[in-house]
């Protein structure tokens, strides 16, 4: 069994949360009245323009709708009700990778906003309601393009920047964006690189919906222009007048989307909510990290994925904090970068992935103790489960064995933590999230929707609806449906089902133990292998292929792709189609998808209705006894025929 951490006695102290009798008092007050523990949060938590009707609505199940008939704007949550109180606060502490600085404050930030908002909607139309496509790197104008969007009423859906043309041309036609913002290029590891032709790529074809891009100047590379088309930010943002009045918004007007990957090829454009985001955003700010008037925050996410959403903007700008945003990557000029920011900004939270803890642990193991890291008060971790190991050095070196981990369990569908344990009053355990937030109901379950004894592994559910929650998937509801509501009933009604398994231990602990569905997590980064698959099978030699998630030291899981080749002839030119099948995948998915191992086999296991047999091939990638029965294979002997070749 392994060993249990008590929070920190003097942080417990002053912690919002102070022991685990607070905690279960929360937890049974939610219990007990569900809906009047929401309507009492959203009533003390959101500044309101006109208040809200229902709490929770479930007539038309699972699109359920929190805090209908109330009006806010997100932006007046994260900006301008702090104008009273916190106008000369800095924002957002931005550093570049080359070391220099901006520090916004919230009266800036504001202004900023308002600038971009009018420019949106007086240079480029944008309405309440359109689509906004954000490709941008890890600058300020993310955040504020973000904000200016929500300011007025349109829907931001960002795309990471490590994505490729034709993965950007996909999310541009889905949500059918009037308009791209972009920038330039930026700097990584010391060198510039470049967004903007990407963008020029993408819109080249099949984007007639798409009409304008907006570019950020960041590393003045030279650039192409599409007369009528290309605009520079730089040059127009200060004619507008930093001036605007928020769109007053529905509380379940979609506030962005954020494509995401699924168990088939297309990504899912996960739509999230006005109020019930903002709301759960702010809740577990101030619940699992526990930010005072005076902290600094940083979350080393991308603003690309949810994390960045809600744990660099919107939840720290929720709660008026101070919110770090970094451009480059952890180890420029060196090893040291991360532990220099956090003590030059005396950073007090700090949130980041275990992928991120490893490497660093692994190339500058020394490198914390040559830093003053004692302004940190809480970590944190996120994407994917930590390993004991990596854990115990976060704790250790970096925390100096007295702040709490919090291991928080959630996915981009979820908005915002869910599993997670509080730092003041969670007893922790490494490789554990915990327990689930007051108010949620995460249950773990079998087949039949009975509770999983202790030990043994389940499905985990979420048996009731949350603010937060996905509302549906942009443009197909039915694949909403049946994505998250079509696995798991409890007594017979269909719950949300999160993909993972998961398990409790002797102490009901929770312990998530990974997907169980064809997607797997490469750096805490989710990819579908059916989506990986189909790029593959472009290629003219290859016959038939899976892609399965393979243990790797530093990102979790790697991308392992079985492949069968066309004709025989074909097999002595293996190292070149190595060469080209990754120049698929960064062509048409990006390099995050890039392969780490390929294995060209005879043959793949299927069943005799033609299902490849997945489970037997991810057995045999993770050096796993098969423990499946193979003879109701058409082909068994291509099992061992594969283990050969995989050990060879
Ligand atoms: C998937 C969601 C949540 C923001 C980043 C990823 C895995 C997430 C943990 C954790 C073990 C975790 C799950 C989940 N995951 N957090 N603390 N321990 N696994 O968001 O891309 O939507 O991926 O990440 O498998 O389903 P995402």
């Amino acid at each position: 069994m392994s060993q249990v951490f008590e929070p920190n006695r003097e942080f417990s102290r002053d912690a919002r949360i102070k022991n685990m009798c607070e905690f279960k008092e929360l937890r049974l007050q939610a219990e007990e009245d569900f809906e009047g523990y929401w309507d009492k949060m959203a009533k003390e938590k959101i500044d309101w323009f006109e208040p809200y009707d229902t709490v929770l609505d479930e007539s038309n199940a699972p699109f359920y709708k929190w805090f209908n008939g109330g009006k806010l704007n997100v932006t007046h949550q994260c900006l301008g009700r702090h104008l009273k109180t916190r106008k000369n606060k800095a924002a957002i502490i931005w550093e570049g990778e080359d070391g220099s600085k901006r520090i916004i404050t919230y009266l800036q930030l504001y202004y900023r906003v308002n600038r971009l908002a009018n420019l949106l909607k007086n240079k480029f139309n944008i309405k309440k309601g359109d689509r906004v496509v954000l490709y941008l790197p890890m600058i300020p104008e993310a955040a504020f393009a973000m904000l200016a969007c929500a300011k007025i009423g349109a829907i931001h859906s960002i795309v990471f920047g490590g994505f490729s043309a034709d993965a950007l041309r996909d999310r541009v036609q889905d949500a059918q964006a009037k308009l791209v913002i972009t920038a330039d290029g930026a700097f990584r590891r010391g060198k510039p690189y470049m967004l903007k032709p990407v963008v020029d790529e993408a819109l080249k074809e099949g984007c007639e919906c798409c009409s304008k891009v907006l570019i950020v100047q960041r590393n003045f590379e030279d650039i192409d222009y599409v007369p009528g088309r290309d605009y520079v930010y730089n040059e127009m943002i200060m004619n507008e007048s930093q001036h605007c009045d928020p769109e007053p918004m529905d509380a379940e007007d979609p506030l962005f989307l954020l494509y995401t990957s699924g168990s088939t090829g297309k990504p899912k454009g996960v739509q999230h909510s006005s109020a019930g985001y903002i709301l759960w955003a702010q809740y577990t700010m101030e619940h699992v990290f526990d930010v005072k008037e005076n902290d600094t925050f940083w979350c080393t996410a991308d603003v690309g994925w949810i994390t960045g959403h809600t744990y660099i903007v919107y939840g720290p700008l929720a709660m008026g904090a101070t919110t770090i945003m970094y451009e480059g990557v952890p180890t420029y000029p060196d090893v040291g970068r991360w532990w220099k920011m956090i003590e030059e900004h005396r950073v007090n939270q700090f949130y980041t992935a275990p992928t991120a803890i490893r490497l660093l642990h692994k190339l500058g193991q020394d490198e914390p103790a040559k830093h003053d890291l004692s302004s940190l008060k809480v970590l944190g971790t996120v994407g994917e489960p930590i390993n004991p190991d990596a854990w115990m050095w976060y704790y250790n070196e970096i925390g100096g064995g007295k702040c709490s981990i919090v291991d928080t369990w959630w996915q981009t569908e979820t908005g915002g933590h869910m599993i997670t344990p509080l730092p003041g009053a969670t007893p922790i355990k490494p490789g554990s999230a915990t327990f689930p937030l007051p108010g949620i109901m995460a249950e773990i379950i079998d087949e039949d929707g009975n509770p999983t004894p202790k030990g043994e592994k389940g499905f985990l559910c979420i048996t009731k609806p949350w603010p937060s929650m996905i509302r549906t998937i942009w443009g197909d509801p039915d694949r909403f449906v049946k994505s998250y509501f079509g696995d798991c009933k409890k007594d017979g009604k269909p719950v949300y089902f999160s993909g993972d398994g998961a398990m409790y231990d002797d102490d009901g602990y929770i312990i998530i133990t990974g997907r169980t569905d064809d997607v797997i997590n490469v750096s805490g980064h989710r990819l579908g292998t059916a989506e990986i698959e189909a790029v593959l099978g472009h290629h003219v030699n290859v016959a038939e292929v899976a892609v399965v998630g393979k243990p790797d030291a530093i990102k979790g899981e790697c991308i392992f792709a079985y492949i069968v080749l066309k004709g025989e002839d074909t097999i002595g030119e293996e190292i070149e189609m190595i060469q080209e099948l990754n120049k698929l995948i960064t062509k048409e998915i990006g390099n995050i998808a890039k392969l780490d191992g390929i294995l060209f086999v005879p043959g793949l296991p299927k069943t005799r209705s033609g299902k490849i047999m997945r489970r037997i091939l991810r057995s045999i990638a993770k050096s796993e006894a098969i423990t499946q029965d193979t003879s109701t294979l058409e082909d068994p002997s291509v099992v061992t025929t594969i283990e050969k070749l995989f050990n060879r």
